[in-house]
């Protein structure tokens, strides 16, 4: 039986970004937030010989060969797994796009880790069988076990030391908003983005998706940037004392945001479709305080390239009238912005604002980690 994956996408609640490192990366500091937004990876997988690895798409735009994000995740498993099981494997892997390709929402990287987990589920019997491992002994990803962590609340405050390691390496190999989705709901980002640390969760909230036509490559976004620290004088020491301040900042906000006994989500952060989660309650995202001084510095350099997506920026957030976003942003690089309300009805409001514009759209509602693990097998 084939084993099929939500793979969800996400948008960073602010980005701050350092001056250029010499290993050629940035540091940053950002919230990535899981959305229930997803595209669909299906995964069929049985030990073999060889290790073979076929991948498929509807959609003809998401390459089919070791560019794939998926490709990698699983082939540099097979390679860890490989001392275990004793033996390659034959793996099948299709992706159902649903999510726009390249949009700044991650779809790529959380397509990589939904064709771990389907790995792992796949091959786990093999396992238990073949190499007499009794169930959660093992040493590689055991996603049961994993997941049934990363679902209890009370985790969601401990530090990325916790977390089991090994995945999380291999994940930051494959890109550096990889594992971020071994870990979804709100995740605080460091370094380059790979390492990544739970941080409590917000009730959902409602989110539109704005997809713009035009792309922004994420390479030449952060050398727009570069040329930006040089104009500004901005070193790469200053910048990593105001990341620092920036991390403690969002560390605070959650964690004194979320008032005992208001943690609605519970273990599972499911609530029944339709209801108006955030309103009449003061938003979760409100009481953290940090839509007053969060910002994407991408936008520094995306927004004067690309006025039409400031504009976007501005229809998502209808400043001053009463179906106004709590927050909007550009998400990581773009091309994809965001907009965050209060009610559904706020949401609505918006898709209608964007659509008379003529841009694509979707509504979807922030999803937080215990509803990410529970639903992630279809
Ligand atoms: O890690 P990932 O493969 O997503 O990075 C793609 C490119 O984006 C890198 O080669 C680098 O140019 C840039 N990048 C960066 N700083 C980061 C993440 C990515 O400069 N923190």
């Amino acid at each position: 039986m084939p084993t099929k994956v939500r793979s969800h996408a996400k948008i960073n609640l602010g980005l701050g970004i350092g001056a250029p490192r010499a290993d050629g990366f940035h540091s940053l500091c950002t919230v990535y937030q899981t959305l229930e937004i997803h595209d669909v990876v299906t995964v069929w997988a049985k030990p073999a010989d060889v290790t073979s690895i076929r991948l498929t798409s509807n959609d003809e735009r998401v390459p089919l060969d070791e560019r794939n994000t998926a490709w990698k995740m699983v082939s540099l498993a097979l390679e860890d797994l490989g001392s275990d099981l004793g033996t390659g494997a034959e793996v099948a892997i299709h992706i159902e796009k649903r999510l726009p390709v390249q949009g700044g929402l991650g779809a790529g990287s959380a397509n990589a880790v939904a064709a771990l987990v389907g790995l792992e589920t796949e091959l786990q019997p093999f396992r238990e069988e073949e190499c007499g491992l009794s169930e959660g002994s093992s040493s590689w990803l055991d996603f049961r076990q994993f997941s049934q962590k990363m679902g209890v609340p009370e985790h969601a405050g401990s530090n990325a030391g916790n977390w089991p390691g090994r995945q999380i390496d291999l994940a930051a190999q494959v890109g550096s908003d990889v594992p971020l989705f071994l870990v979804g709901g709100a995740v605080l980002g460091r370094d380059r983005g790979q390492a990544v640390f739970p941080l409590p969760d917000l009730d959902p909230t409602w989110c539109v998706v704005a997809v713009p036509d035009l792309g922004v490559s994420t390479p030449q976004a952060f050398r727009d940037w570069d040329g930006l620290c040089v104009r500004e004088g901005l070193t790469a020491e200053a910048s990593e004392d105001r990341l620092e301040q920036l991390s403690r900042a969002y560390a605070n906000a959650f964690s004194g945001g979320i008032p005992e006994g208001r943690q609605r989500s519970g273990s599972s952060g499911v609530f029944p479709n339709g209801e108006d989660l955030a309103g009449p309650l003061e938003s979760a995202l409100v009481r953290t305080g940090i839509t007053s001084w969060i910002q994407n510095d991408f936008e520094r350099v995306v927004f004067p390239q690309h006025p039409s997506l400031a504009e976007i920026k501005r229809t998502l957030a209808a400043s001053g009238t009463p179906e106004a976003a709590l927050y909007s942003s550009l998400s990581g690089s773009g091309s994809a912005l965001y907009g965050l309300y209060r009610t559904r009805g706020d949401a609505e409001a918006a898709q209608s604002r964007l659509e008379q514009a003529g841009v694509r759209n979707q509504l979807t509602r922030t999803l937080p980690r215990g509803a990410y693990w529970a639903e992630m097998l279809l």
